[in-house]
């Protein structure tokens, strides 16, 4: 990669940012597209996101920047405005330079179904789905999944309260969508989710090898597609369950690729070259 007077620069607005592998995704975006840009981890903690967006604002070179836990939700007010998907989610991974104003994005919903339709082949219109969790993530797959037309969601979470303010918010923005709110906890069973076609694990459950299961993993009919967010481990206990019961199952490498492919294309007006991407993050 060379810099000079004309380079553009991207960030990763986060904490901790060091095991981010976005930035060797977008450095292979921009330079399978011949895009002169810099993609840069920016370690920030709370306190300082508002200078940093400041920082932002005062470069006329911005490309655009992505942002990561804990800044999703911070980040909104120091924004001058949203798109509709980062209104309803209440949250932005993607800042995009408009004009000089800075526009916050979210592609985390988009990159969900994209990687959905491409690695299980399932599209959610007309679906019974399982999201377990209720945190940052399970919002943005959830409103992605009524958006897309799911006929009933169950929110499955250990602490049913947040799991129930989630549904409020998805009933109100989403009346056509049946919402039900059930408890995780390790005597859960599929079995209470009638007619599911589609379990989706949104905790962090499965990160750390010694993770107890969440829930009984052979209670997975075989019919039911399985896709947990985690990426790293590539298998986690819930997917190597899922595959020995049959069920097609699939990790969050691909809602990584398509989030950050969506987020190249917004800031660049370029088609993203998703293989590219995919391959530099699976290195
Ligand atoms: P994110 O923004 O990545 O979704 P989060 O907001 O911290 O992260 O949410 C983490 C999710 O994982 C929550 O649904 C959390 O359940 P609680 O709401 O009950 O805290 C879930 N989670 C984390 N550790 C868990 C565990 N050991 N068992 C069950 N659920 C767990």
């Amino acid at each position: 990669m060379r810099i000079d007077g004309h380079t553009k620069l991207a960030f990763l607005l986060g904490y901790p940012v060091s095991h981010s592998a976005s930035p060797a995704m977008h450095r292979a975006a921009f330079s399978a597209t011949g895009v002169n840009a810099a993609y840069l981890p920016w370690a920030l903690t709370p306190a300082h996101l508002s200078a940093a967006v400041a920082g932002l604002r005062s470069m006329e070179n911005l490309l655009g920047a992505n942002v990561t836990v804990p800044h999703k939700g911070a980040i909104v007010p120091l924004l001058d405005a949203l798109t509709p998907e980062a209104e309803a989610i209440g949250a932005v991974n993607t800042v995009i330079p408009r004009s000089g104003r800075l526009i916050g994005d979210n592609t985390d919903g988009a990159g969900f179904l994209l990687a959905l339709h491409e690695e299980l082949d399932c599209r959610p219109e007309g679906l019974t789905v399982a999201v377990l969790g209720a945190g940052g993530a399970a919002r943005a797959v959830a409103m992605a999944l009524a958006q897309a037309g799911a006929d009933r969601l169950v929110l499955a979470n250990r602490t049913a309260t947040r799991a129930e303010e989630l549904a409020a918010h998805l009933r109100r923005h989403h009346p056509h969508c049946e919402v039900a709110v059930q408890t995780l906890h390790p005597s859960w069973r599929v079995s209470q989710v009638p007619e599911i076609r589609l379990l989706v694990n949104t905790t962090s459950v499965g990160l750390h090898p010694g993770d107890p299961p969440l829930f009984d993993y052979d209670s997975l009919p075989v019919q039911a597609l399985v896709s947990d967010l985690i990426y790293r481990p590539a298998e986690t206990p819930l997917l190597r369950a899922a595959r020995r019961r049959g069920c097609s199952a699939a990790n969050g490498l691909g809602m990584l690729v398509h989030q950050g492919a969506l987020a190249f294309e917004r800031w660049t007006g370029k088609p993203a070259p998703v293989q590219a991407m995919r391959d530099a993050v699976e290195r």
